[in-house]
């Protein structure tokens, strides 16, 4: 996995021969030079800044372990303006302590897990991140024990309360990915995770376009780099997920996510792929 990333860095990297820093609010794209290749000590791990002008207050929307950490640190890298959050986390790294519990105008995007009427009003835009949940919801479970992976012993994860966990939060993934897809009325931006996975730097330009913000070439290179950053995290090998969730349970995920699917298409024109988690 990490030598997939950093094969294919060393493929599409190259170095914009103009590039620009500035911070303003409009879109702008460099055109890529050929023949020039972005080290990764030309990387460095930017400092970042609220904004001084506000920017419409936006949504970064996702169920939990669906990515949203690692979406806010390529936002952060490529337009060095600080990402807010409606919770207030101190064990993160320093770069995300500029905009954690900062939820108004002066963090470019904020990090909420919360859904329901109340929620989705009091943001003027929003990007909402989908990931399939028979991995989001593993994610979570592992967030919040210990780590479960490859050589799961799979009784003993049996025993752990896992099942009953899943049961809960596949439905509430279902109802905070419905509310959001069908119940936002305004303008919303939506990055299916797995196809952040697969092409990061596509994703990451779609993203900073939709938030308007001024970007070059190197800005998203450099991003790119430190994708892992430290913040990202992820199982080596994907421990067996037709023997974690039950039978019953992978019908129900295979429902909702048809059902999230069909909106994504109709709605949005979205075609959602993924691996089949139960091969
Ligand atoms: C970038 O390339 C496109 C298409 O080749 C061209 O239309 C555009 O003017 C170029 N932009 C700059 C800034 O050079
Ligand atoms: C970030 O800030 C620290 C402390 O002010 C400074 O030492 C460092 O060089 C800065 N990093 C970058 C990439 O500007
Ligand atoms: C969202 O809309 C659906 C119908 O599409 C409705 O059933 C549901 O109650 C709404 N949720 C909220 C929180 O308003
Ligand atoms: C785990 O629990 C499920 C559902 O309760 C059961 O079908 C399965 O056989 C159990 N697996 C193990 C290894 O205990
Ligand atoms: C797996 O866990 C079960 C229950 O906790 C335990 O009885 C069993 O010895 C464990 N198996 C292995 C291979 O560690
Ligand atoms: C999901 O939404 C339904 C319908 O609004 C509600 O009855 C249920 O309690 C919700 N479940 C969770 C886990 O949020
Ligand atoms: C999927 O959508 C259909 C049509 O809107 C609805 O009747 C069905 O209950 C939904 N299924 C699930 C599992 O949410």
């Amino acid at each position: 996995m990490c030598i997939f990333i950093i094969v294919t860095n060393l493929i599409n990297i190259r170095l914009s021969l103009t590039h620009n820093t500035g911070n303003d609010q409009s879109t702008s794209i460099d055109n890529k030079s050929d023949g020039y290749y972005v080290l990764p000590e030309e990387c460095p791990i930017r400092n970042v800044s609220l904004a001084e002008t506000p920017f419409p207050k936006t949504a970064l929307a996702s169920y939990p372990g669906s990515g949203n950490t690692w979406t806010r640190h390529l936002i952060q890298q490529a337009t060095g303006f600080a990402t807010g959050s409606v919770y207030c986390d101190s064990r993160l790294f320093p770069s995300f302590k500029t905009g954690e519990c900062v939820f108004d105008g002066r963090a470019i995007v904020v990090k909420t897990h919360r859904w329901g009427e109340k929620t989705r009003s009091r943001y003027q835009k929003a990007v909402l991140i989908v990931r399939h949940p028979a991995r989001a919801v593993l994610s979570l479970f592992n967030l919040m024990r210990a780590g479960f992976n490859k050589h799961t012993n799979y009784t003993a994860f049996n025993e752990s309360g896992w099942h009953t966990f899943a049961d809960r939060e596949m439905k509430k993934w279902k109802n905070f990915t419905e509310d959001w897809l069908s119940n936002y009325t305004r303008k919303m931006h939506v990055i299916i995770y797995e196809h952040l996975k697969e092409n990061p730097r596509q994703t990451l330009e779609n993203l900073l376009k939709f938030l308007a913000l001024k970007y070059s070439q190197r800005d998203l290179d450099c991003a790119i780099w430190n994708q892992n950053g430290r913040y990202h995290r992820h199982f080596a090998l994907e421990p067996d997920l037709s023997k974690l969730y039950s039978l019953r349970q992978q019908l129900e995920i295979n429902a909702y996510v048809a059902n999230i699917s069909r909106i994504l298409r109709e709605r949005y024109a979205i075609e959602w792929k993924f691996n089949n988690p139960w091969n």
